[in-house]
């Protein structure tokens, strides 16, 4: 997979070539990626006299080589390459030049676990690690190549030596000689997260960054690109996915030549990070390939994040289809409601029940108490591992929701240590939900954090924790580490908790959580197995929110649940049949009251767990595939990874008078495969070219269709 000759490195996966090749000069050049090829693609690169283009000294007059031009894997400032470069180091005089030299390369088995961040796992895995060096300040970068499948995965550290460096910007990129390129980004806002967008990347960096300090429900970390006519089966495309949470840049610009760069990584304006006789390392770039449209790119990508990102869910809760009290009661229970909640949940066939905010302190509403995580026995007539253990004696597992990054101004954490919360000196904070957001990047705010989730998992007995995080970091100041640092050093503290919860309490499965989808990335999934998705829970907008981020994250990540209607965000009322079909497109749970329910609907929501829990399996460990996506329906399919098992499932938006047809092809199926469908045995060519007429009645507004395909 990893070949080096002649100063020539051919990177071969299962359907794409990387190439790159050390020049006469010492630089690294990025010479290709896309469908395999074998031979030296350096042909391609054109030496010419560019009117303007600068040429380093040691080309001495040989005016047509230039940086202005040439395809770099390094670019920086001051070498006489004027696009927008991915590293920014400043020299200890101040001055922003730098060049990185090839020094050394070597390959490897095996990935590496990077200190203090997430990283892929692949156990066979050729490793591909170039060192090259800074002239000026001797720092190094060591560049790494993990190959698996259709992916590949970046690495990149910068170590310093004794002179002191700054860097300001570090972002991974990757320049294309020609082509016309677009760019598909997920952009949103909070309760309509991920929504998916496509523009040409032209002269003019397209840019997108998360200053927020989290990833943000505005844009996503993860983006693709392709050519200028890929569609859903059609054409090359390539994602670019951060195993990272925290703020980060994205920019893509064509240049004077018709070249394109392209470039991510973590890091905002506040960023600049200070090294001597230190490194950093950045967090790792998953790049998935296809040649045969989004479709294939989604699948292909994230089968490789459920086997080597998503760590496997070691609770003994499988699949566990949850009851979450947020929309049935809010701030409002007491500890016998909860126990009425759970009591019902079990009855309906729900394995958990997760107590969401609320239950601690003076917590009535969402102006006091974060910080201070004792249960409020006044509220709860009991004490946690009463109520706990209430619970569990029903049948049904106990978890607990939990926003351990916060502090409200009024809770005792914050009289007692105020330096703990991000807050510049002399000015008063920006306030978020009433809330400010405790420094991270400090080790005693880690070690408080640890040591009352201890207290709060033993004694509640918790067989799952809900992760919440509901404002983003405005105030880059803390009492222990420069200002510049925080965006870093603030996501190594949230990942070593997680990094502890997960060595210290296997069992305990954790969802990540940011006023739903706010911090929705790998860096996330690596320690949680699922995401609450999103705070929207109307079935027709989750649609949206679901197709949107099925692009880039398999749908076993996606925390998705049947609410109350009227929906308490849309108002809108949707059958239940339709709010169940959309959540099975995820990790299922119900949002709602129980004990508030009729005795039809309760009789429903029993079969549809019942329908759920026989097809959870295929849900998660098979394949998504987006059938229909428009403004009038939506239809995907779940098909099981031998082919011989599928899940159909389809909603009409408006009923229309006189209505038009709505038809799918069944991509995923095998052709040479016949299919039972309702009862009748259809040929898998015929439902993969023909395709299948979905029988909506078109009576009513909001009409789902879930069918059960199986190979006969
Ligand atoms: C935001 C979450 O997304 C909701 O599900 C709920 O947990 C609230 N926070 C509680 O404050």
């Amino acid at each position: 997979m990893i070949k080096v000759e002649n100063n020539l490195f051919t990177l071969t996966g299962d359907n794409f070539t990387y190439q790159m090749k050390v020049d006469s000069f010492g630089r690294l050049l990025h010479l290709y990626h896309g469908p395999k090829i074998i031979g030296d693609a350096s042909s391609i690169i054109s030496y010419r006299d560019r009117g303007f283009s600068a040429s380093p000294y040691e080309a001495g007059f040989d005016r047509t080589y230039s940086y202005d031009y040439l395809p770099l894997e390094i670019s920086t400032l001051g070498e006489g390459d004027f696009r927008t470069p991915g590293i920014i180091i400043s020299q200890e005089d101040g001055t922003t030049s730098s060049a990185f030299i090839y020094k050394e390369h070597r390959v490897y088995n095996g990935s590496n676990k990077i200190k203090g961040l997430p990283s892929v796992v692949i156990e066979d895995a050729e490793c591909l690690e170039i060192t090259l060096e800074e002239e000026l300040s001797k720092a190094k970068i060591i560049l790494t190549y993990i190959i698996k499948d259709s992916s590949l995965v970046r690495g990149l550290e910068i170590v310093a030596g004794d002179k002191k460096i700054k860097l300001k910007k570090a972002l991974y990129t990757f320049d294309y000689l020609y082509g016309s390129f677009d760019v598909t980004y997920f952009e949103g806002r909070h309760c309509s997260e991920r929504t998916r967008k496509r523009a040409t990347i032209n002269t003019g960096a397209l840019t997108f960054t998360s200053r927020r300090g989290a990833t943000s429900h505005q844009i996503n970390n993860g983006f693709i690109i392709c050519d200028s006519n890929t569609t859903e089966l059609f054409g090359s495309a390539l994602s670019l996915e951060l195993l990272w949470s925290g703020s980060f840049t994205f920019f893509a610009e064509k240049n004077q030549y018709g070249s394109t760069r392209v470039g991510l990584g973590m890091g905002s304006e506040f960023f600049e990070y200070e090294l001597q006789n230190s490194s950093i390392a950045l967090p790792e770039l998953l790049i998935t390939f296809s040649s045969n449209g989004f479709s294939d790119l989604s699948i292909k990508n994230n089968r490789f994040i459920m086997s080597h990102i998503r760590r496997k869910n070691l609770s003994k809760l499988n699949n566990p289809v949850l009851l979450n009290n947020w929309e049935a009661t809010y701030f409002d229970f007491t500890g016998e409601k909860l126990l009425s909640i759970a009591k019902e949940a079990k009855a309906l066939g729900c394995d958990l029940f997760v107590l969401d905010d609320g239950w601690f302190s003076n917590r009535n509403d969402d102006l006091s108490s974060l910080g201070d995580w004792f249960e409020n026995k006044d509220k709860l007539k009991m004490d946690l591992n009463t109520l706990s253990s209430l619970i569990t004696k029903e049948g049904i597992a106990f978890g607990l929701w939990v926003e351990p990054e916060m502090v409200s101004e009024n809770s005792i954490l914050f009289k007692n240590h105020p330096e703990w919360a991000l807050m510049l000196k002399n000015k008063k904070p920006v306030r978020g939900r009433y809330q400010l957001v405790l420094d991270l990047s400090n080790k005693d705010v880690v070690a408080y954090i640890k040591s009352f989730l201890d207290d709060l998992i033993t004694r509640g007995k918790l067989s799952y924790m809900k992760w919440d995080y509901n404002r983003f970091i405005t105030d880059f100041f803390s009492s222990v580490t420069p200002a510049g640092k925080i965006e870093y050093d603030y996501i190594l503290g949230l990942y070593s908790i997680f990094e502890y919860l997960n060595e210290k309490y296997p069992h305990l499965m954790i969802e990540g959580c940011s006023g739903g989808g706010g911090r929705f990335d790998l860096g996330l999934i690596y320690y949680t197995p699922q995401s609450w998705l999103s705070d929207n829970t109307d079935a027709i907008e989750r649609l949206d929110i679901e197709f949107g981020s099925s692009y880039l994250y398999p749908i076993a990540t996606f925390g998705s649940h049947v609410s109350a209607v009227p929906n308490h965000q849309t108002h809108r009322v949707t059958p239940l049949f339709t709010r169940s079909c959309v959540a099975m497109l995820g990790s299922y749970g119900l949002e709602l009251d129980p004990t508030k329910l009729s005795e039809e609907e309760k009789n429903e929501i029993k079969f549809e767990i019942k329908e759920y829990k026989k097809y959870a399996s295929l849900i998660k460990d098979g394949d998504f595939y987006r059938l229909l996506d428009s403004n009038e329906a939506s239809s995907a399919l779940c098909v099981s990874r031998d082919k011989s098992k599928a899940l159909l499932i389809a909603v009409n938006r408006l009923s229309h008078g006189n209505p038009v047809d709505h038809y799918v092809k069944l991509n995923g199926l095998d052709e040479n495969k016949s299919y039972l469908i309702n009862g009748k045995v259809i040929p898998g060519s015929l439902l993969v070219n023909a395709g299948l007429l979905l029988p909506f009645t078109f009576s009513n507004d909001y009409e789902a269709i879930r069918l059960y395909i199986e190979e006969i």
